[in-house]
């Protein structure tokens, strides 16, 4: 069986073709960053007129990429929410109206349910049950996963999510849009020594998580430097704001382990490409004699290769979506649990 996915939730168009036997098929991906780069954020007008310019293309390049024709596709997977409902509805209307036009069932997918699954992607994918630790540019959040549709929200952010605070952080210290990726890289010239920020909601019981006062206590130590805002300088708050932003989520993290005494931690979202989060998480599971797991980089960030993937899940599971064409620009991903239904 071979299922088409279909991502626009945000500013990626991103197409894929998965097929049960042989695995991912086919990926394209296309990026809107130089678009929104000159705005500082994604601007979601601008977002919506560009997936309604990429993403038939992008299907058409994914069914030559895999040698195939229309006829082919067993059914047709796409973003339906959460994220920007212009965005959404792109996604949405154009794979619901080629599952209708084509005479296969539709699959809506859940984001972060996507990308709780991208590491069943890879070789050495995990097995159930595992703790998930979702960190994109939307979402912080710890989920105790024990199957598929069978995620119990242990934790989440209450203000910005991890990305959110990595992008304003890095817009502070003057890097582009979206700035997580590039202050991390800045922070591998930094001292750890120099600054210091606090690791938020550490200090108390509980799997929830704050970031905008981490972003605060970077800013002030930003505007404290004036005229001496060196690139040394930003390099070594980079480094600050980056360790103490990792330590929070492995704080919290080990917590989540203990309290469900699972030995699988699952990171995934765009923060999970971060090297200094992979690295520290990588040696708290290995001193637990346990085992972390992630994607591959390109599939971290958003991508359609995580939808076909979920959207497979569900067609064999006959979980379609109805004829009409629904987003929902907020979900709870806790609302796909097989109990509630
Ligand atoms: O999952 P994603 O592509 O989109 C959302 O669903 O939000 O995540 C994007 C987020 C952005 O905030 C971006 O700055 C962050 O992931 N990000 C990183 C790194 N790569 C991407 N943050 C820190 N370090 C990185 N290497
Ligand atoms: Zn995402």
């Amino acid at each position: 069986m071979k299922i088409l996915g279909i991502e626009t939730s945000c500013d990626e168009t991103g197409v894929a073709i998965y097929d049960d036997k042989q695995g991912l098929i086919a990926n394209q991906l296309y990026s809107q960053i130089k678009l929104h780069a000159d705005y500082g954020g994604v601007v979601p007008e601008l977002a919506s007129r560009d997936h309604i310019r990429k993403t038939v293309p992008l299907i058409k390049a994914a069914l030559k990429q895999a040698n195939l024709t229309a006829n082919d596709i067993d059914g047709v997977a796409y973003t339906a929410g959460p994220g920007l409902i212009g965005a959404l509805m792109v996604g949405a209307s154009v794979g619901r109206s080629l599952a209708y036009a084509w005479n296969v069932p539709a699959v809506a997918v859940h984001h972060m349910e996507g990308h709780l699954l991208a590491p069943m992607l890879e070789d050495n994918p995990p097995e159930f049950p595992f703790v998930a630790l979702l960190v994109s540019g939307g979402h912080t959040q710890l989920i105790k996963v024990t199957g598929v549709g069978e995620y119990a929200l242990l934790g989440e952010s209450i203000d910005d999510a991890a990305g959110e605070a990595f992008d304003k952080t890095a817009k502070l210290l003057g890097l582009d849009y979206p700035g997580g990726a590039k202050l991390s890289k800045l922070a591998e010239q930094g001292a750890a020594s120099r600054f210091h920020f606090p690791r938020p909601m550490t200090d108390r019981p509980g799997l929830d998580f704050s970031f905008s006062g981490l972003k605060t206590a970077a800013a002030n130590t930003i505007h404290q430097q004036e005229q001496d805002l060196d690139e040394q300088t930003k390099a070594d708050i980079a480094r600050a704001f980056e360790d103490a932003l990792v330590d929070t989520l492995l704080i919290k993290s080990r917590r989540a382990l203990d309290l469900t005494g699972f030995n699988r931690l699952v990171i995934a979202g765009g923060v999970s490409a971060n090297k200094t989060l992979r690295n520290k998480l990588a040696k708290l599971m290995t001193d637990r004699k346990g085992q972390v797991y992630y994607p591959r980089l390109e599939f971290c960030t958003d991508n359609g290769a995580m939808i076909a993937y979920a959207g497979m899940i569900h067609l064999k599971a006959s979980q379609f979506a109805e004829l009409a064409i629904e987003v929902k620009p907020r979900w709870p991903l806790s609302e796909l649990n097989i109990n509630n239904k």
